[in-house]
């Protein structure tokens, strides 16, 4: 286990940490819930700066970070080192760590252990797994358990999206809708805090939501939600292409940084770059000295 110290950003002397209680509060109270993914400090000052409510280590890092083309792959310690410094750009938001694929679902104590290097390794305070069928529902059950605030993921997850049929949409027959309910029902009724709803129908959560007692987050699920998220990269637009077809792109970052990697390299090549100004200077005697112990 690493024994760096968990260093956290300063308070924001203006605004209150997010606490289980207070996002409870904000459902009651009709209040949009505002979530969004960061894997490293830049972003993580992007979500504080933002003042968003709940902020997500997502396993997405997988493919926004680490290039790869599904999210399995990425390792519990690869996302505790992302975790850890995305704590040190947070002070507000509450922060949640996913637990990545095949770190939690072999047993209840493998579950409750991955949940506590989160915890304790990364300074998250509430972790994430996906499913709501039998299995996922018994290690969020353990987690909570031994003291660790879970929220749910259903509809599409990503980690099974194979077994799924492919990355798109759930909950589109009666039947599947209904599961995708008990499966909610099931999740909230183990304890957890809030629970992900993934590119369902806007039709099927609204019928959803009135039985769902635990603040609900959707991406690509509608406007019925208690509140949204979305990943950090799709977003900002760093990304190539546009994405699943529930994302609203607020920027073109991928575009600005290759823009900017051009011009610079552009400027070495026609030695535009760098000029006097970016130079340290010398005491011209110090020079005139430094020849004569070069000649
Ligand atoms: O990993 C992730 O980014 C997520 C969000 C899409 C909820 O699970």
């Amino acid at each position: 286990m690493s024994a760096q110290p968990i260093i956290q950003a300063p308070p924001d002397p203006g605004r209150l940490p997010m606490t289980l209680p207070l996002l409870r509060e904000k459902k009651r109270l009709g209040e949009p819930i505002v979530m969004v993914t960061a894997y490293d400090y830049p972003s993580a000052r992007a979500a504080e700066a933002a003042g968003v409510d709940l902020v997500l280590v997502g396993d997405s890092a997988a493919t926004t970070m680490l290039g790869f083309s599904a999210t399995t792959p990425v390792e519990l310690d690869e996302m505790l080192v992302l975790a850890r410094a995305v704590r040190r750009g947070l002070h507000t938001p509450l922060l949640i760590g996913d637990l990545p694929f095949g770190s939690y679902e072999v047993s209840d104590e493998q579950a409750i252990t991955t949940a506590m290097r989160m915890v304790k390794e990364a300074g998250c305070e509430a972790v994430k797994l996906e499913g709501g069928g039998e299995a996922s529902v018994r290690r969020a059950r353990a987690i909570i358990g031994a003291g660790i605030p879970v929220m749910g993921h259903v509809g599409l997850t990503p980690q099974t999206s194979t077994a799924l049929g492919g990355w798109k949409a759930q909950g589109r027959t009666a039947r599947a809708a209904a599961r995708i309910a008990a499966e909610a029902l099931a999740l909230q009724e183990a304890g957890c805090f809030a629970i992900v709803f993934e590119a369902i129908p806007a039709a099927v959560t609204e019928e959803l939501m009135p039985s769902v007692e635990v603040p609900v987050i959707g991406i690509g699920a509608g406007p019925a939600t208690d509140g949204q998220v979305l990943v950090f990269h799709d977003l900002l637009g760093i990304r190539d292409g546009l994405g699943p077809r529930f994302v609203k792109r607020y920027a073109n970052i991928q575009q600005e940084m290759n823009e900017g990697v051009t011009a610079f390299a552009e400027d070495v090549r026609l030695r535009r770059y760098p000029g006097a100004e970016h130079a340290y200077s010398i005491d011209p005697a110090e020079l005139a000295d430094l020849r004569t112990l070069l000649s």
